[in-house]
């Protein structure tokens, strides 16, 4: 159980949550353990070499560019590397956030809905790291395509494992209109106990992406930003014509074929922007499946992504991409991940390496 703070208030006692505060659940540290020898087993449990990431596994690009410093930042956004105007070199990767694949190591077709993410890395960062594991002098900032999570905390995810594998095996079955058919009886309490986050996820999967380079990017969880809080989004600068699907060589793989064609003709830029935590109610910070409302707290842009025109599509970048690392505890301390969901995602260096430890037998 999440403990909250109990203040008096006319006289009656009221949970009251704190701006920027983290809520401890007291069996946070088992629930991390068990999602860590799921994901370990699901990477033994790969029949293909290498073995690529649990989750995201699909790339559709990893990507060089730069990160801009807006120079006139408002004062209260002037935290870390946002105090300054500079520009960072910059990595970035896109992917599906599915881990389904055949034998052969192919991925579900980008026809078909997903979570997609933007992976975004900045170099020869200094300052004081947040975490014992993160990598020195860099900054990840990730994000996917949906502003909201649709896990609250990370116990969730160990009921959504059993029931998305039930689903697909087809011992869960579903009405067209989303409702259950027929869920077996070992299955019903890890549904019921995540069946709010099946409308959210089906939410996402039902958006078509033209390009990755053409799509909105959200952090859904919060972050530390100096003593307050933050959630970020990344948000396209669209010109001329968006890449039409129906003109793609190969559909299965057209999110790729859609970066290839933009980056050969010209660079591709993103707006960075940050939304402050001004209301720990309506913005709360241990559950994600929340949307901190823009009318409460509008995004402000801070920087620019710029991504160069590139021809990337080489085996040489697809094997950096599949060593490399990226996690939101790859941060300085001004940028502290927050919320259980985010305390969870600590393990992304250890599955890293463990991944890049198979790879090298
Ligand atoms: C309890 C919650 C979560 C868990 C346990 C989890 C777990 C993981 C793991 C194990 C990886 C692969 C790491 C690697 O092998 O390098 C990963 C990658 C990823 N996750 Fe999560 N995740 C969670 C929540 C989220 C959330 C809230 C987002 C939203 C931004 C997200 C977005 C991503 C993305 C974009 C990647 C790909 C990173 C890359 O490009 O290397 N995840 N996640």
């Amino acid at each position: 159980m999440i403990l909250a703070i109990t203040k008096e208030r006319n006289n009656q006692e009221v949970n009251m949550l704190e701006l920027g505060q983290e809520y401890f659940p007291e069996d946070e540290a088992q629930t991390i353990e068990e999602l860590v020898n799921i994901f370990e087993f699901l990477m033994r449990d790969y029949k293909f070499s290498p073995t690529p990431r649990t989750q995201h596994p699909k790339s559709h690009g990893y990507l060089q560019g730069e990160f801009i410093i807006e120079e006139n930042i408002p004062d209260q956004l002037k935290v870390g590397i946002f105090a300054n105007p500079k520009t960072y070199p910059m990595w970035v990767r896109f992917s599906n956030g599915s881990g389904f694949s055949d034998e052969n190591g192919n991925f579900q077709p980008d026809t078909r809905g997903d979570i997609r993410g933007i992976s975004i890395k900045l170099m020869g960062v200094e300052g004081t790291k947040a975490f014992e594991n993160s990598a020195v002098n860099e900054q990840d900032f990730i994000a996917v395509n949906t502003p909201v999570f649709f896990l609250r905390d990370a116990k969730a995810y160990l009921d959504f494992f059993p029931v998305v594998n039930g689903i697909r095996d087809g011992k869960i079955t579903m009405n067209a209109d989303g409702t259950p058919q027929h869920i077996p009886d070992e299955l019903k309490p890890s549904y019921d106990a995540i069946a709010y986050s099946l409308p959210l996820l089906n939410n996402v999967r039902s958006q078509v992406m033209t390009s990755p380079l053409e799509a909105n990017y959200w952090s859904a969880t919060p972050y530390k930003f100096g003593d307050i809080a933050m959630k970020y989004a990344v948000f396209p600068h669209i010109e001329g014509e968006q890449f039409n699907i129906e003109t793609a060589k190969d559909k299965t793989n057209y999110l790729r074929e859609a970066m290839i064609k933009h980056l050969a003709e010209k660079e591709a830029y993103f707006d960075f922007c940050i939304q402050l935590q001004t209301d720990a109610e309506k913005m709360p910070i241990e559950d994600p499946t929340v949307l901190w409302d823009e009318k409460e707290s509008p995004f402000i842009k801070v920087a620019t992504l710029r991504i160069f025109q590139q021809k990337f599509n080489t085996q040489e970048r697809i094997k950096m991409d599949e060593k490399q690392s990226f996690s939101p505890w790859n941060c300085l301390e001004e940028y502290r991940p927050l919320g259980g969901v985010n305390r969870a995602r600590k393990i992304y260096a250890d599955m890293a390496d463990f991944r890049n430890k198979i790879n090298q037998k």
